[in-house]
């Protein structure tokens, strides 16, 4: 039986979400009673985030979409709404690097950073909005980065992450009055994937990448992906209904 003060069950949807802080958010969502659609480039990716949302008793759905086109996202809430409902959950998890110093940048090292980091998360709050005015309620939550304060051979993310935050104050002004909350989480250097190809690009070990970043992390570790996830959790719980278009960094230092 539902507990009279139990959160409401919302459909949510995290891009990005085959792997690392992505996957960390789908299980948070799963593990706050909500549904999970598991959106990524390859729906295959997505099987163990969509075990984690099972083992949680929740319902989860895997779609294949690229976040920077769109016809593959319109595609892709039509497809979650018919299988779960409409979204009113949103995090804009999606990202990727074309690391390189602005001289040796290619336009396409500039315009694939942009279009999945920024015009991403356009395409998808833009196109949840529908389902989240008509429920007079949604959250949604976008990843910036400590890279939006500046980061050397990064000029591309850090645009894209910069952009991010502006994004998020905007539409959270625009959306305030339907119920509906914007904010945005900016993480410091988090254990995954993204950042274990970095070590390898620059010929680093990640334990050696590691005890460089811990130089300037006060707390004594590196993040994890669940560091970040906790800080999703907070932004889309129930309660959280007057805090809108905030960044909060989550750096293991103070930022921003
Ligand atoms: N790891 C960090 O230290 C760190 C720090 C700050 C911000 N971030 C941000 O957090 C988010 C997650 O980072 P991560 O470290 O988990 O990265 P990751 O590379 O491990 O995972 C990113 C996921 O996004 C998916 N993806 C990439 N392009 C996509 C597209 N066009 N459409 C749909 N899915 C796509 C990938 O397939 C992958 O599953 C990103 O926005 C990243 O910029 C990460």
């Amino acid at each position: 039986m539902t507990a009279p003060d139990a959160p409401a069950r919302r459909v949510a949807l995290v891009t990005g979400a085959a792997r690392g802080i992505g996957a960390a958010i789908a299980g948070r969502l799963a593990r706050d009673g909500h549904d999970v659609v598991v959106l990524d480039l390859d729906a295959d990716a997505c099987a163990a985030t969509i075990a984690t949302v099972h083992a949680c008793g929740r319902q989860a759905l895997a779609l294949a979409a690229d976040v920077s086109d769109e016809r593959s996202v319109a595609m892709a809430i039509e497809a979650a709404t018919a299988a779960l409902g409409a979204p009113t959950i949103l995090v804009n998890n999606a990202g990727v690097l074309r690391d390189r110093t602005v001289a040796k940048m290619s336009l396409d090292d500039w315009e694939t950073v942009m279009a999945v980091n920024l015009r991403g998360a356009f395409l998808l709050s833009r196109a949840v909005q529908p389902g989240m005015r008509d429920a007079k309620w949604g959250r949604i939550v976008n990843l910036s980065s400590t890279a939006a304060l500046g980061a050397f051979g990064e000029a591309n993310y850090a645009a894209a992450k910069a952009g991010i935050q502006g994004f998020t104050r905007s539409l959270a002004l625009e959306l305030g009055r339907y119920g509906i909350t914007v904010n945005a989480v900016a993480p410091g250097f988090v254990a995954t994937d993204m950042t274990r190809a970095v070590a390898e690009r620059n010929g680093m070990t990640f334990a050696a990448m590691e005890q460089e970043m811990l130089k300037s992390i006060v707390v004594g570790r590196v993040g994890a992906p669940d560091d970040i996830a906790n800080a999703v959790a907070f932004f889309t719980d129930a309660r959280s209904d007057f805090v809108t278009g905030q960044t909060l960094y989550v750096a293991g230092a103070p930022r921003g």
